[in-house]
């Protein structure tokens, strides 16, 4: 499921994602004390968690260069690719390649959530976890922020009912 969900695009294809599946009783009881006691966390099969690369950067050459050897660049785009790459990408304030990893990581989230759901599984987004006590945790650094903890597993129960907001209130046609 992992492997088909980095199938999500992302800026540059920077694949600014990074994954820690919770599996162990202990782990998950351990973030469950700093998820607001949230259930799911001990109940689900896993815990997915995904995490933010904010220094997508040191990855251009190693995607670049597998772009090229798999035949889908030639040499010469391939060079001004990854000259633009390294231009743009190592300059940028923190902040802002932390909202391109950010927005990137849920494509991915999300694309993994509906293939669970095509392959029989359910899953629940979660933000509800203190993320620094997570980072600390999980020796992540500075480079590395958690952002979203997805209980994945079969449902024990229907999910609660949801609404949203009319299609005229959020979309505007011109
Ligand atoms: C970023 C994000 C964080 C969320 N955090 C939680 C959470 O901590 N606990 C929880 O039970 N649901 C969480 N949710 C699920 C939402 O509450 C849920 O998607 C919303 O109420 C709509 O319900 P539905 O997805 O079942 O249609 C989160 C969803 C997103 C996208």
């Amino acid at each position: 499921m992992l492997q088909e969900a980095t199938l999500a695009p992302s800026s540059s294809n920077l694949q600014p994602w990074r994954f820690v599946v919770i599996q162990d009783p202990d782990t998950k009881k351990k973030i469950r004390e700093f998820s607001f006691n949230q259930e799911q966390i001990e109940t689900a099969s896993a815990i997915i968690a995904v995490v933010a690369d904010t220094e997508m950067y040191h990855n251009i050459d190693e995607i670049y260069m597998a772009n090229l050897q798999a035949g889908h660049i030639d040499e010469k785009n391939v060079a001004i690719q990854i000259g633009n790459a390294k231009a743009l990408y190592p300059n940028a304030p923190k902040e802002a390649r932390l909202n391109i990893a950010a927005f990137d990581a849920g494509l991915v989230s999300m694309q993994l959530m509906l293939i669970a759901k095509a392959k029989g599984y359910d899953t629940v987004p979660m933000g509800g976890f203190d993320k620094a006590q997570f980072a600390e945790a999980f020796d992540l650094g500075d480079r590395y922020v958690p952002l979203v903890l997805i209980a994945l597993g079969k449902a024990a129960a229907p999910a609660y009912g949801s609404t949203r907001l009319p299609l005229d209130t959020i979309t505007k046609f011109v």
